[in-house]
């Protein structure tokens, strides 16, 4: 018979962190934070599930494809989910009091939500739906945001969000996969956390979380090679007679999961359609960019005139800038980085 206190007894009933208390714990440690940050990560995890099942039922409520000739802010086909996840992501949002503004990817201007006098002390900026494409597939996507405080002395929605990724208090990700996984850092590391369908809760899986230092492994679309400036060439033909490995999703999120936990670099360089790189600064680059760092990785915009300038350093100019990207193992962005300087 097992002992209640016995090891073996204890490793079958895990002392359970879910995502409210770990919040709710970290928030000790700063005491007039006055639980804010809970309340808008609380929103940010709700949205999370009601997307996740959204996404899980997609096909059988018939809302895949896209939206019938809608088209964002980027001119890219906009999916009826990626609408839907919208959606869901605002009204929870909204109804947070210390949310100033919220910016989507899918949308052309950030929306006020209430101004700083009103409580509103951050700005929550969301990619809804990362690689919704793939949805049609059955391929993993996922939701990135990114939180910043809000300056009440700057009357414009869209100037108030206009702060390098070093500005950024969290970051995280929702992987909708064969879990759902959701990965978070406020500047104390980097956490994940599983949603247990049985509980409708996030479950703490991982504390503190390391990217391995290296990893034989390059994430990118090989199939702009050609247009790729040189030193991205070079370094695929190094990582060719190295034996790598090519994995390549086509969904940021489920990309940069994986390099998060096996090692290994993601890419997406700029190419001759897209000079100035494809991914969006604020939505997609610095919050991943924040999360790697945090893990022990380097994120690098990997541009011609400033290859090694770390992603979260760049002053947006505007708030659907895009980027160039190099961002994972220590060891391999500066193997790449050795072919552009
Ligand atoms: P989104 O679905 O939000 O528009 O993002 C798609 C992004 C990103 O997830 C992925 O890494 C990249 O686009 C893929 O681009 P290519 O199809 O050009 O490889
Ligand atoms: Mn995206
Ligand atoms: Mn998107």
């Amino acid at each position: 018979m097992i002992m209640s206190n016995s090891p073996a007894r204890r490793a079958h009933c895990p002392n359970l962190t879910s995502l409210q208390s770990h919040i709710l714990k970290e928030e000790e440690q700063f005491p007039t934070a006055g639980g804010d940050f809970t309340w808008i990560l609380s929103a940010l995890s709700l949205a999370a599930k009601s997307i996740a099942h959204k996404v899980r039922t997609a096909r059988i409520e018939d809302v895949l494809g896209d939206q019938g000739g809608a088209a964002n802010v980027h001119g890219e086909t906009q999916q009826k989910l990626d609408v839907i996840a919208n959606d869901i992501l605002m009204t929870c949002l909204g109804n947070r009091p210390s949310v100033a503004v919220v910016a989507s990817e899918e949308d052309e201007q950030p929306t006020i939500l209430r101004r700083g006098n009103q409580g509103g002390k951050y700005c929550v900026i969301f990619d809804p739906l990362d690689g919704s494409s793939n949805l049609d597939v059955c391929v993993s996507v996922g939701t990135i945001f990114s939180i910043l405080r809000n300056d009440p002395n700057i009357p414009g929605a869209a100037e108030t969000l206009q702060q390098p990724g070093i500005k950024q208090v969290a970051a995280g990700y929702i992987l909708y996969g064969s879990s759902t996984v959701f990965v978070l850092t406020t500047g104390t590391g980097v956490y994940m956390f599983v949603l247990d369908p049985a509980l409708g809760s996030f479950v703490r899986v991982g504390d503190r979380l390391r990217i391995p230092a290296s990893g034989r492994s390059y994430s990118v679309n090989e199939a702009y090679r050609h247009s790729f400036p040189d030193g991205f060439r070079q370094y695929l033909d190094w990582a060719h007679a190295h034996d790598y490995s090519s994995r390549y999703i086509g969904s940021m999120v489920s990309d940069v999961h994986r390099i998060l936990l096996k090692g290994g670099v993601f890419l997406y360089p700029p190419t001759q359609k897209n000079p100035g790189g494809k991914l969006r600064l604020m939505y997609e680059a610095n919050p991943m960019a924040m999360i790697i760092e945090q893990a022990g990785g380097k994120a690098v915009i990997g541009s011609t005139d400033n290859p090694a300038g770390r992603l979260v350093e760049i002053v947006p100019t505007g708030i659907h800038q895009r980027t160039s990207v190099v961002l994972g193992s220590p060891d391999e962005v500066d193997r790449v980085l050795s072919h552009l300087t």
